[in-house]
């Protein structure tokens, strides 16, 4: 299932003393590839925040395993917050960069015990998962705006986040 948060607020867009765009796409369709821009951005600030979350405070025997897997996926997502904000900007908007705007934007939940080692990697999991689910919609429309850039990009991300999500799911049998 794809969750897409369609009563997000977008209204603070535009609101700056920003040069408009020439690059032949619509205002519309450059708004709605930003709209799925800002809500990738969301899911993936928040996997950040979770992934990174498990690396400080996984336990058990795998420990050592799982704190660097972990470390490294967290900073692979962090590099990517940087590329999706870009892709914003270069379409001629402002990035929602706020916790309270992420919070609205994103689909994903964030954790509010501290799980177990298998917990964390399966909670992982499901959120790459829930992420490629999205994006794969996400690329379609963003095609449909004929944005080959994004387009491009989003296809990169895709693979990246199945790579990440069959590291974690080889864990179980
Ligand atoms: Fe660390």
């Amino acid at each position: 299932m794809v969750c897409f948060l369609e009563a997000a607020d977008f209204s603070f867009f535009q609101k700056g003393h920003i040069m408009k765009t020439n690059i032949g796409m619509t205002k519309a369709e450059s708004s709605k590839v930003v709209e799925i821009l800002s809500h990738y951005l969301a899911d993936s600030y928040y996997l950040y925040i979770k992934t990174h979350n498990f690396h400080w405070n996984v336990t058990g025997m795998y420990f050592q395993n799982l704190h660097k897997l972990f470390d490294e996926q967290y900073s692979a997502l962090f590099e990517s917050l940087d590329q999706i904000a870009e892709r914003i900007r270069s379409l001629g908007e402002f990035v929602p960069a706020t916790f309270a705007q992420l919070k609205e934007l994103t689909c994903l939940k964030e954790t509010k015990d501290i799980p177990k080692d298998r917990e964390m990697i399966k909670m992982l999991l499901e959120d790459h998962e829930t992420i490629i689910r999205n994006l794969r919609t996400w690329i379609e429309e963003v095609d449909e705006a004929g944005d080959a850039g994004t387009s491009d990009f989003l296809t990169a991300r895709i693979e990246e986040h199945e790579k990440i999500a069959w590291m974690l799911r080889s864990h179980f049998d």
